[in-house]
């Protein structure tokens, strides 16, 4: 049943693979109705355990059932390592999704995270700008798939650099707050760009800031995200939206 805090519609389920199986189908259907339309369809991808769930059913359920030539893979962020490095974002998707699917190599289009960071920015912006629709001067994404962090972090947006939710660059390097390891992350004008935004969010540690972003107006950096023109959802499981429903 969906419901809604400070117009932010949401959806809670009983286990983090009930919320996967739900929004798979839901992508799925949305998939399905821009192959009736002819039309390609771009999702820009998280990391993260809760993410990862959704990729493995996405494979197990719709793996030879979706026309996923009409599909385009994008990354939200990405670590500043090798591709097939066990941190890569990239890896992550490949593993679960990639390699179980048909799916023409120019549909995924990777940060390559052992590129120099900067000079990936500069390039993936570029590579964004070629391969999705324009609207306000910024890339439309069909679906943006988000995780958040306990500290509200989303896509490698962290409170420490909540700068880059304005930035007028379409993709920026930033370090993980406590590893201070590099990545690349689309900014926040783009994510708010999108035609649809999905949070997935599971766990009893995400719960109080689930709470603060819903119950008043907070300075999350998934608090943020709100689309300009396109659809806002957020998928949790019982334990992360405990104190809101
Ligand atoms: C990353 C992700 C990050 C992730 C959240 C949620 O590269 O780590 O893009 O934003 O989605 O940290 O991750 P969990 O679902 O594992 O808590």
């Amino acid at each position: 049943m969906e419901q809604n805090k400070l117009n932010r519609s949401f959806r809670i389920f009983k286990t983090p693979f009930d919320l996967a199986k739900a929004f798979a189908q839901e992508l799925v259907n949305d998939i399905n109705a821009a192959a009736e339309k002819q039309s390609s369809f771009t999702i820009a991808l998280s990391g993260g355990n809760t993410p990862a769930l959704l990729y493995s059913v996405l494979a197990e359920k719709y793996g030879s059932s979706v026309d996923w030539s009409i599909v385009h893979f994008f990354w939200g962020d990405e670590r500043c390592v090798p591709p097939d490095d066990p941190e890569s974002n990239f890896w992550m998707v490949f593993v679960k999704l990639l390699s179980k699917i048909d799916i023409p190599l120019q549909n995924i289009h990777r940060i390559a995270g052992e590129n120099i960071p900067e000079i990936e920015a500069e390039r993936y912006s570029e590579e964004i700008l070629r391969n999705t629709r324009i609207f306000n001067d910024l890339p439309v994404f069909d679906h943006i798939v988000l995780g958040m962090g306990n500290d509200g972090h989303t896509v490698s947006v962290f409170p420490s650099n909540k700068e880059l939710l304005f930035s007028d660059k379409l993709c920026d390097v930033t370090s993980h707050p406590v590893t201070r390891k590099k990545r690349v992350t689309i900014t926040g004008k783009v994510i708010n760009n999108s035609d649809a935004v999905t949070f997935l969010v599971t766990g009893h540690s995400k719960a109080r800031t689930v709470e603060r972003i819903f119950k008043k107006e907070s300075d999350f950096p998934a608090s943020f995200i709100r689309p300009l023109h396109g659809k806002l959802e957020w998928f949790l499981d019982a334990e992360a939206g405990k104190y809101i429903q």
